[in-house]
């Protein structure tokens, strides 16, 4: 299991969040990036991200919650970034946005909300390195797992099996040690978490995600 742990949308605390994630085995910082308009709240400034990132060791997982994804690809894309991950609903024009992605050289993924059914994005998983799979409406942290969230899982995995796709699965929202059961078992690849492993020990939080 790969482990994506997002930072909280602190500024204020986000540099020593950054630098204790650094000692663990995490295998991504996962980037919320909201800008007012895709989601009501507002996250990080670029030159925030930037000047954070600087104290990172580890690669970045960017989701994008913006209405206009192609405007904030290169910035993100010059970082030390491995996924650009951004919302099936917020654009039309998706092949566009993979291509701008790939052009850069990173992996490519696209998100869907709670409400977004699998079936949607069939017809470009074979583009996609990754689908994240929204376990809250995005926006913020601390919301509770939708359990509606399962079968999507489910059926998401049986169609890149079906299609001998290379697509990876990850989870984003609500996960806990009891969520997280549940979600490895219906084929999740990568989980997101902030709130449950920002509180406690994360190395050992990270270390059971891992076994
Ligand atoms: C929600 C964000 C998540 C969030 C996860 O909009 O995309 O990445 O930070 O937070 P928890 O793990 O607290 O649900
Ligand atoms: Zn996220």
């Amino acid at each position: 299991m790969l482990v994506s742990v997002s930072i909280l949308s602190s500024v204020y605390k986000a540099k020593e969040i950054v630098e204790k994630i650094n000692k663990t085995t995490a295998d991504f910082i996962h980037l919320d990036i909201m800008d007012g308009k895709f989601v009501e709240n507002k996250t990080f400034t670029f030159n925030e991200i930037k000047k954070l990132v600087n104290f990172s060791n580890k690669k970045l997982d960017v989701h994008l919650m913006v209405k206009n994804p192609l405007k904030y690809i290169e910035d993100y894309a010059l970082l030390n970034t491995e996924y650009i991950t951004f919302h099936y609903e917020s654009v039309n024009n998706h092949i566009d946005i993979i291509n701008k992605i790939q052009e850069y050289g990173l992996k490519v993924g696209i998100s869907i909300k709670p409400k977004t059914d699998v079936s949607e994005i069939e017809n470009i998983l074979k583009y996609l390195d990754l689908v994240l799979i929204m376990g809250v409406e995005p926006g913020k942290s601390g919301q509770e797992f939708k359990e509606s969230t399962l079968d999507k899982i489910e059926k998401l995995k049986q169609v890149i099996v079906e299609n001998g796709y290379k697509t990876i699965i990850s989870v984003d929202g609500g996960i806990n040690d009891e969520v997280f059961k549940m979600v490895k078992e219906k084929g999740a690849d990568m989980i997101v978490s902030a709130s449950y492993l920002h509180e406690g020990d994360m190395e050992e939080k990270i270390k059971e995600f891992k076994v």
